[in-house]
């Protein structure tokens, strides 16, 4: 019978010990799920302002297709609010992707329906994916972001080409070059500087079309990533 006590302790003594311990690793934080305030989805860093609204006004809110004027198939692709009230379409269904019909046109197969239309490219998987977790996530209308950019950060690769990616090229790559400019990859974008349009357009300078056109200009930080890179010698970094 003692016997059977003194295992019954060493049991119990070994849970109290087992027990902090895991108590303290569900305590630790889960990377990309942290601060959920007020039990709403997980926070996971998407900001519509910052992340968003630049895919859909440099790739949908373009003349001729879902800008205010030419509004195709009753859609305005330009704000928060034209975005999430497209009259008789379910355009956007928070928290629901795949019931969501623009979600759903940038993954169409048939070419006939995907959006953006051909020759437009498709958009990029990262950029389908960021759209895909912010309507999962509530589709909600983040605005005032904190910025990511670090101006220590200037290389193509690292720095440039998600600015272009994300505000350009959905007019300037190689089957849609608006004004003859191809920003689509390090080579278009080189010849763009060299010419002396690019950081003129960017900076809004006298002289030059304002870029991107149609959305508020890049911000300051982003401005200077570009002049940076441009002062290192435009490489392919
Ligand atoms: C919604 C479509 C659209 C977006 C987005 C856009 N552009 Fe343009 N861009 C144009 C059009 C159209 C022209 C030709 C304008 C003209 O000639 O009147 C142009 C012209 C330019 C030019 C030549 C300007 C000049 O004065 O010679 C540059 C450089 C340029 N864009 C760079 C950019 C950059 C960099 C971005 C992103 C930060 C950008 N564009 C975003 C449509 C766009």
């Amino acid at each position: 019978m003692s016997k059977w006590i003194k295992a019954l302790a060493a049991c119990f003594v070994v849970m109290l010990a087992v027990l902090p311990a895991c108590q303290h690793k569900s305590n630790l934080p889960v990377p990309g799920s942290n601060d959920t305030t007020g039990g709403g989805s997980p926070d996971t860093g998407i900001c519509f302002e910052r992340d968003i609204l630049p895919i859909f006004r440099s790739n949908c809110a373009k003349s001729g297709c879902h800008d205010a004027a030419s509004h195709q198939e009753g859609y305005i692709l330009d704000n928060y609010n034209n975005i999430m009230n497209t009259g008789d379409h379910d355009g956007i269904i928070p928290g629901n992707a795949h019931e969501s019909e623009i979600y759903e046109s940038l993954v169409e197969d048939d070419l006939d329906k995907r959006m953006p239309p051909p020759p437009n490219p498709a958009l990029p998987a990262a950029q389908v994916e960021l759209i895909r977790r912010w309507i999962n996530e509530g589709a909600q209308n983040g605005t005032g972001c904190a910025t990511l950019c670090d101006t220590n950060s200037f290389t193509f690769s690292g720095a440039v080409q998600p600015i272009l990616q994300q505000s350009c090229v959905g007019c300037h790559n190689a089957s849609l070059a608006s004004g003859g400019v191809n920003l689509s990859n390090h080579a278009g974008t080189a010849a763009s500087v060299s010419s002396g349009r690019l950081l003129g357009a960017i900076r809004h300078q006298g002289g030059f079309v304002a870029m991107p056109q149609g959305a508020p200009k890049l911000s300051d930080c982003q401005i200077r990533q570009v002049e940076k890179w441009v002062a290192a010698g435009t490489l392919n970094n």
